[in-house]
Order: structure tokens, then sequence, then C-alpha cells
């Protein structure tokens, strides 16, 4: 049959304007938290970062994040009982974690432990053909499911990064404690031993702070793939590999690295100065919305100084503010000022956490916003499709492969 010729060049249906990296794209409504970059405000429900830093602890934020409220005491200590009972995870997954190579990074670990927990849920497939049915019946019993299947990640995902820390030592993984809460036992299935009051708080502060951020990467991630009506284990494994990126999650470590390769404070003034010559990027400065301090790189920085003299370490602190000032001298007015990724590292770091673990912490965290987001979309859901311009040929002739 004879093909029509294409001829003529690319027309759009629409005036076209090309942010690279969708800056600025708008990608549906929501309520579940607001991030102004011009004044460094950082809000989850209404609520402010430094109050909820203060005063909230993991559980209720996931909770004020996914049900859009702050739980009375009675629905909060349910919600951290169902937490509870779903901290388990199948043998399956913890075999297949057994598979990988132990220098594995853990973003890519934790990839195959959600992924794999999407595997044994009998739950995910027949959810995703309710929500696929068309029926408001079905689709609010599949919406209810993947409210189940949020919790259950939400729990679940500490403890495969928590399995993930002692399989990759060559431990044994340890059984959730339930008389512990959500930051404790996610700290002791990292480590073995149940934590102080310091470490928790430090590391429950900085799961607060993590665990909602826009419409960044990850977020826009999950929901990319959750608006195709997949399953919401798959739709959190994506965001997993979005978030294992060093422009995004995995900045905390390099961040850290460079804190850690400088000597003193001449030195850091030295780094940041070669750095800017030789045009490279600064670890753990600079956002996309950001234009002032990141109100959790406030909050991190105040608890780094406390924590690192605390740990003996307080030299870190002092090269990690150094960096910061002079990166502010040299780069503040352009907007670039210190991320949530600067002060993370050097926090974990000091409180002894493995610094490849310092990623899927923010995952574990994390998990929370993205959950409430997809869940929030669902509803209105429509499947996200953008264009790219086409500027290529259109006419070329079709050559057989001996003639080319
Ligand atoms: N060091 C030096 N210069 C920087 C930095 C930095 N860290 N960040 C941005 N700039 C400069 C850019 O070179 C650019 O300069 P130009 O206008 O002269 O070309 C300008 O600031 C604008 O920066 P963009 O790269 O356009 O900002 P974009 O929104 O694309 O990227 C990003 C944001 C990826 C966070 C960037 O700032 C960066 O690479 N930072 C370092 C990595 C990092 O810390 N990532 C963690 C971010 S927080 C998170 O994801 C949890």
């Amino acid at each position: 049959m004879a093909q029509p010729k294409f001829t003529g060049k690319v027309e759009w249906p629409v005036t076209i304007e090309l942010n690279k990296g969708l800056e600025g794209a708008i990608t549906c409504e929501s309520t579940i938290g607001y991030v102004d970059g011009q004044k460094g405000w950082l809000v989850y429900r209404g609520y402010n970062i430094f109050d909820l830093a203060k005063h909230s602890n993991f559980e209720e934020t996931a909770y004020l994040l996914i049900y859009g409220k702050l739980p009375t005491k009675k629905e909060l200590d349910e919600f951290c009982s169902r937490l509870v009972s779903y901290r388990n995870i199948p043998r399956a997954v913890i075999d297949a974690l057994k598979l990988l190579p132990k220098d594995s990074h853990p973003m890519g670990a934790l990839e195959v432990g959600v992924s794999a927990l999407g595997a044994c849920d009998e739950e995910a497939e027949p959810t995703v053909k309710k929500m696929f049915s068309g029926e408001p019946d079905q689709i609010s019993e599949g919406i209810k499911a993947s409210y189940k299947m949020g919790e259950k990640l939400t729990a679940q995902m500490a403890t495969i990064a928590g399995a993930w820390a002692r399989i990759r030592g060559g431990k044994e993984p340890v059984d959730p404690d339930s008389s512990l809460n959500h930051t404790a036992n996610f700290l002791y299935m990292m480590t073995g031993e149940k934590p102080d009051e310091t470490l928790e708080k430090v590391m429950d502060v900085s799961l607060i702070l993590h665990a909602d951020h826009g419409m960044n990467n990850s977020t826009f991630t999950c929901m990319v793939v959750a608006s195709t009506l997949s399953d919401l284990y798959s739709s959190i494994t994506a965001g997993i590999a979005s978030l294992k990126g060093p422009l995004h999650g995995g900045a905390n470590e390099r961040a850290l690295a460079d804190v850690l390769s400088i000597k003193d404070e001449a030195g850091a003034v030295e780094f940041v100065k070669d750095s800017i010559a030789k045009k490279k990027k600064l670890m753990g400065f600079g956002h996309r919305v950001y234009k002032a301090y990141d109100p959790r790189a406030k909050v991190l920085g105040e608890y780094a100084q406390e924590i690192t003299e605390k740990k003996g370490v307080g030299h870190l602190y002092k090269i990690a503010n150094t960096i910061e000032k002079e990166v502010i001298k040299a780069y503040g007015e352009k907007g670039i000022f210190p991320n949530v990724d600067f002060y993370s590292g050097t926090i974990y770091y000091a409180l002894g956490i493995d610094v490849p673990m310092f990623t899927p912490i923010f995952a574990v965290s994390r998990v929370a916003g993205w959950v409430a987001r997809v869940l929030e979309y669902l509803p209105q859901n429509r499947i996200f499709r953008p264009r790219a311009v086409y500027v290529g040929p259109l006419e070329a002739d079709y050559v057989p492969i001996d003639k080319r």
C-alpha cells in the first residue's frame, strides 16, 4: 500500500514555549505542601516546617501529609499501631536482597526491595484492575486499598533499608521491635542497637524535614508512573530511582565527601575558590525553587553544630560552615544557598551512620510525601504526557542497509 510522503515543516497547534527541565510547569492542584522559594518557606498542609520540626514526630507528620490533618490522639495511636503491624516484610524480599552483590548501591537495593514487596502483595494487581474498571464503586475501593498500601510502604521501606544496611555489612537483618517508634526502630534495624535519645531525636527531625517537598523530581516521577494506573509499589520504586541521582537525593553523600576531603577552615576557603575557578558545582548548594535559604538546611545546620561537637568532630561543622559562608559570599546574590543535602550528611556521619545509607534514609522519609501526592492525584487522575519539540528532518528517503 502506498504510504503518504511527509513534506513541509513541523507545525504545532499551539505556541511553544520550551522551558528546559520543565521549569515553571504546573502538574496539578494540591493541598499537601507549599514551598516559597523567594521567602525560604516550607509548609506541610498549612503547618510551617519549623513548628513541625520542633513539636511533631515522623508518624504524626506522615499522617498529616497522607490524611490532610493533624491526627487526634486516637487516630495517631491507631495509625502507629498499623505501621507497627506492617513492619515485617516477606521472607522473599529478604532473600531477593541477599542475592545482590554486597557492594550494590543501597538505593538500587531499595528499588529491588520495594519492587519485590509489590510482587508479594496480593492486593497490588487486583487494585490496578479496580482502578482501571471505570466503575465508581470499584475505583473508590481501589483508592482505599491504595491507602493501605501507602501505609505499608511507609512502614516497610524502613525495614528494607534496615535489612540492606545489615546485609551489605555481612550481617543478618534484625527483626523490627514493636516497642520502638518508627524512627528508633529504623535505627535499631540498621545498626542492631537501640538508639540513645539524641540520635533518635536528630533522626526524627531529619525524617520530618525530608518528608515532602513540592513537585520535586522523585515526587513527579512517582506521579507520572501512578498516572498510568500502575500499582503504588511500581510508582514508589520509580521515585527511589529518581532520588538516587546526585543532582537530587544523592547530593548529601557528595557534600559530605567534600567536607571530609578538607583539613581545616583555611582549606575550606581554598576549596570553594578552586571549585568556583573550575566552574564546579558545589554539592549541597543551589535549588530549582529556593532562591533564599532552604529552611530545612537552617534546622539541620543548627543540629550539625550541636551533634558534631557532642561527638567530638566539631571541626567538620567548622569546615562545612566555612564552605557555606564562602559560597554565600560568592553566589548568594545569585540565590545559591545550602539546600537540605548540605548538612544532613555531616550529621549522619557524626552519628556513625554508614555513608552509602544516607540517601536511603532520605527515601525512608520521602515515601510519606510520595504516597500522599499519588493518593491525592488518583481521584483526579489524567495520564501525564508531555511532548518534545521535534527539530529533526521530515523528508528523509529510506535507504536499504546495503546502500548506506
Ligand atoms: N554550585 C555552583 N553553581 C550552581 C550550583 C551549585 N551547587 N547550583 C546552581 N548553580 C548555578 C548554575 O551553574 C547556574 O549558573 P548560570 O546561570 O551562570 O549558568 C545557576 O546557578 C542556575 O542553576 P541551574 O543549574 O540552572 O539550576 P537547576 O534548577 O537546573 O538545578 C540543582 C538545581 C540541580 C539542585 C543545582 O543547583 C545543583 O546541581 N546543585 C548541586 C547538587 C545538589 O545539591 N542537589 C540537591 C538538591 S536538593 C534535593 O534534591 C533534595
